[in-house]
């Protein structure tokens, strides 16, 4: 038995309910390693099952007998979530079958890995003018947060491009997407849901009136182009607007600012790939693997099956542990060791199956062009304070990776 399972206790149950707190959503691993001892999943309360083996969970996410939460299911198991504007159910996120099939096919297509090769420039050249900024405010040896400066205003900046959000409005998006996401989290008490609800109601106002200004006078833009496009009703339209738009930056925020942490806190990293020793693509590669920005999702089944040599009952819930199948000993040696020369990856880090990531090549592009880039421009780039971990545990990263640059 593990130190960390002898702490906790052994049970399933007990891990899981220490991965759920404070402690536990700061440092998941340790625990992580105890559920792989146990075994590939685990029934950890009735009704509810958690996958956390590689296999287990790729499995699970390629099965289309396990759904994601939809608005019938929600009927079932939540009598008072249309009271909760943030449950947004019109979203990719919360839809099977034919309705997802149809929604995503419409805005996949803008994310290609194609589409995102001819962004390169674009992105090189937005992360260039952070750098400048951050030299500016960093010059006297202040230091700067990594994580305003950079890590959010890059995708951020991206995807409004990218969707059609005029330069002028994104500043308000932080805040309201700090908020909405709070709904991706386990809610152990609606109330959670307070600011996210107001959240979900600001962004549906937005997109509401930004909608039927392009629908006025279409732009050279992927909001534009759904609007022509035509396929999705006004709430579809929306609540996939917010989808791209919250999982567009929230995410990649994360993984920047967990790339730049291994970054400062391991000078081995840092100087092979200054040497060129190490690609920018397989350092993001194991960042992904290594400290996921998102660590779960989850899935229901109407009828009966099993998950990792675990029986799932009729109606069970099942969450799926991203950040644990990442650091499964059966599938990645040493897993707990940061080696961005493995060749074991293949993370799960942007999920399987139907619900894949639409932004991963995005992501891992934005990524790419930024690490190279900030390692160029600070040749003595270092910590400068504490920094500032966020409480969730579904995304996983910093509120503040305060840095010196020069
Ligand atoms: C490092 C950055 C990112 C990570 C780690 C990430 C992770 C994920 C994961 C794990 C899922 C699957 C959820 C599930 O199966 O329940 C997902 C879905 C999704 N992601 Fe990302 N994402 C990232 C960046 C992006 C970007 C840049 C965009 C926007 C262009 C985006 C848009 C989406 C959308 C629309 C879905 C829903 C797809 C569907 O349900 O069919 N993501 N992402």
């Amino acid at each position: 038995m593990s130190d960390t399972a002898a702490t906790v206790g052994s049970s399933p149950g007990e891990i899981f309910g220490a991965i759920l707190a404070p402690a536990g959503k700061a440092d998941p691993y340790p625990l992580y390693a105890a559920l792989h001892e146990i075994g590939e999943a685990a029934e950890v309360m009735p009704g509810l099952v958690v996958a956390h083996s590689y296999d287990a969970v790729n499995a699970m996410l390629r099965d289309q007998a396990f759904l994601v939460a939809d608005a019938a299911r929600l009927d079932q198991v939540w009598a008072g979530w249309r009271e909760h504007p943030s449950l947004e159910a019109d979203s990719l996120l919360n839809l099977n079958g034919a309705d997802h099939a149809r929604i995503r096919s419409a805005v996949a297509g803008a994310f290609t890995p194609r589409r995102v090769n001819q962004l390169t420039a674009a992105v090189e050249q937005v992360a260039g003018g952070l750098i400048a900024a951050m030299t500016e405010h960093g010059s006297a040896g202040s230091p700067v947060d990594f994580m305003a400066e950079f890590a959010y205003q890059l995708p951020v900046t991206v995807i409004c491009e990218l969707l059609g959000v005029p330069e002028a409005d994104r500043a308000a998006f932080r805040p309201v997407a700090r908020d909405l996401v709070v709904a991706l989290e386990p809610i152990e008490d609606p109330a959670q849901l307070i600011p996210a609800d107001a959240a979900a109601i600001w962004l549906t106002d937005y997109f509401t009136d930004l909608v039927a200004r392009r629908r006025a006078e279409p732009q050279d833009d992927l909001l534009s182009a759904l609007v022509v496009a035509g396929g999705l009703s006004d709430v579809e339209l929306i609540s996939n607007l917010i989808l791209l738009l919250v999982a567009g930056f929230e995410t990649t925020t994360n993984l920047l600012g967990n790339g730049l942490r291994i970054i400062l806190t391991r000078p081995e990293v840092e100087s092979s790939l200054r040497a060129g020793q190490v690609t920018a693509a397989d350092f993001v590669a194991e960042v992904l693997r290594y400290d996921a920005p998102v660590q779960a999702t989850s899935r229901w089944r109407p009828d009966p099956g099993e998950v990792g040599g675990v029986p799932v009952p009729p109606g069970a819930q099942v969450i799926a542990l991203l950040g644990a199948a990442n650091r499964d000993p059966r599938r990645f040696a040493s897993p707990d060791r940061f080696d961005p020369a493995r060749s074991d990856g293949g993370p799960l880090s942007f999920g399987a199956g139907a619900h894949f990531c639409v932004g991963a090549a995005l992501a891992r592009m934005e990524a790419t062009v930024a690490f190279p880039r900030l390692l160029a421009s600070f040749p003595r780039l270092a910590a400068a304070g504490q920094p500032v971990r966020r409480t969730g545990l579904v995304l996983r990263g910093f509120d503040q990776l305060p840095v010196s640059v020069c």
